[in-house]
């Protein structure tokens, strides 16, 4: 029997601005997926938060872009919207960029992360949410867990991962995909997935020669782009990301280490600055500094037959201080630039721009240079 492990996730309010999301938002989901598990739509769920992120994780058996469940999530992410505009929330209903739902939530404005699969005897899953970055920040940890032999010691002394993986990757601009294996086009995928804004990661799968099913993706991940959906900036689209452990996969530990560096990615402020991608507690995902730095939380779960354990805040761990260390400082470095490049980004991947204005404003003082 197959499971669907679906995340859906919208901003649908901030507490205060973008910090947070309010705590009667989240009981709001707990209280509707609660009755769809009654029942039977969801097998189980959890709910929680990541900056200003509402995040609902579910279980159930009904595959990916189950209309159902879209429209649940749907629904769900509307009577939160209404809290939060009674409460007075900061940008209520946010990231709802739709007034109907119509058959999949897919570019509605919400970020979704869903994968079927045959489940192990035992299923160790971990589920990963970032606030104040776009879905390219996974394409370096993704990269490191299923494909760097320096990150996976499993890829050079496991015999059940030694063959390597297949990566999904999507261009965003120009809406194709293409499949490349590892380790063989490990540097096909690189040229690619460097250039993080346009190139994502979406999904990973075992090899033919794997135990495991070829066509299970064993990660998944978000990648909505709001500002493309929407035509213009409407929120940074802070993505999720769902990946499978153990037993012919990357171990959970070596799922963890690739999140040690504190790597820089887009957004932050105004979506338009790099800075370090900070591994938190869930006590800490709360963006403040500049709004941000950049945050990821994990989440770690056992799955049994679509039934979800209580899930551990995995690094809310003494052994990512060192990290969020180097994090804080290299945030504190990036801020010392202000408004130049590269803390700022370049011209064409901000999100807020006033050049336009400023060139027109500047007119006709620009002389030709001779
Ligand atoms: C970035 C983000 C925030 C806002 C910033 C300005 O993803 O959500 O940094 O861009 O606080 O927000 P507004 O324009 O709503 O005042
Ligand atoms: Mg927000
Ligand atoms: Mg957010």
């Amino acid at each position: 029997m197959k499971t669907t492990f679906s995340i859906i996730k919208a901003d649908v309010g901030g507490w205060p601005g973008h910090a947070l999301v309010h705590p009667d938002l989240e009981d709001i989901a707990r209280k509707k997926l609660t009755d769809a598990k009654r029942e039977k739509l969801l097998t189980d769920f959890h709910v929680t938060h990541c900056g200003d992120d509402l995040e609902l994780v579910m279980t159930h058996k009904n595959g990916v872009d189950a209309k159902e469940v879209h429209s649940l999530a749907w629904d769900t992410f509307c009577e939160a919207t209404e809290r939060a505009r009674d409460l007075g929330l900061y940008g209520a209903g946010q990231d709802l960029l739709v007034d109907a739902f119509s058959g999949n939530i897919k570019g509605m404005g919400p970020g979704v992360a869903e994968m079927e699969f045959t489940e192990r005897k035992a299923e160790p899953i971990v589920t990963f949410m970032m606030d104040k970055t776009e879905p390219g920040a996974f394409n370096f940890p993704i990269f490191k867990m299923f494909a760097d032999p320096f990150n996976t010691a499993g890829l050079v002394i496991d015999p059940s991962c030694h063959d390597g993986f297949v990566f999904e990757v999507w261009d965003i601009q120009e809406h194709k995909n293409v499949m490349l294996k590892t380790p063989e086009e490990m540097y096909d995928l690189l040229a690619l997935i460097g250039a993080k804004s346009r190139f994502v990661i979406k999904r990973v799968f075992p090899k033919s020669s794997s135990k495991l099913p070829s066509n299970e993706p064993v990660s998944a991940i978000s990648t909505e782009k709001l500002y493309q959906i929407a035509g213009e900036y409407v929120g940074k689209d802070d993505p999720v990301g769902i990946v499978r452990a153990q037993s012919g996969l990357p171990a959970l530990g070596e799922v963890l280490e690739a999140f040690s560096l504190g790597h820089l990615v887009s957004g932050w402020m105004r979506g338009s600055h790099n800075g370090p991608l900070m591994p938190v507690a869930l006590k800490d995902a709360q963006c403040t500094r500049f709004d941000g730095p950049p945050r990821v939380i994990a989440l770690g779960f056992q799955l049994r037959n679509g039934l979800l354990t209580k899930p551990v805040d995995l690094f809310n761990d003494p052994a990512f201080d060192i990290t969020r260390k180097k994090a804080q400082e290299v945030m504190d470095y990036m801020r010392r630039h202000g408004p130049f490049e590269p803390h700022r980004l370049p011209l064409a991947d901000m999100e807020y721009t006033t050049l336009p204005k400023v060139m027109k404003k500047l007119g006709s003082r620009f002389k030709k240079v001779k």
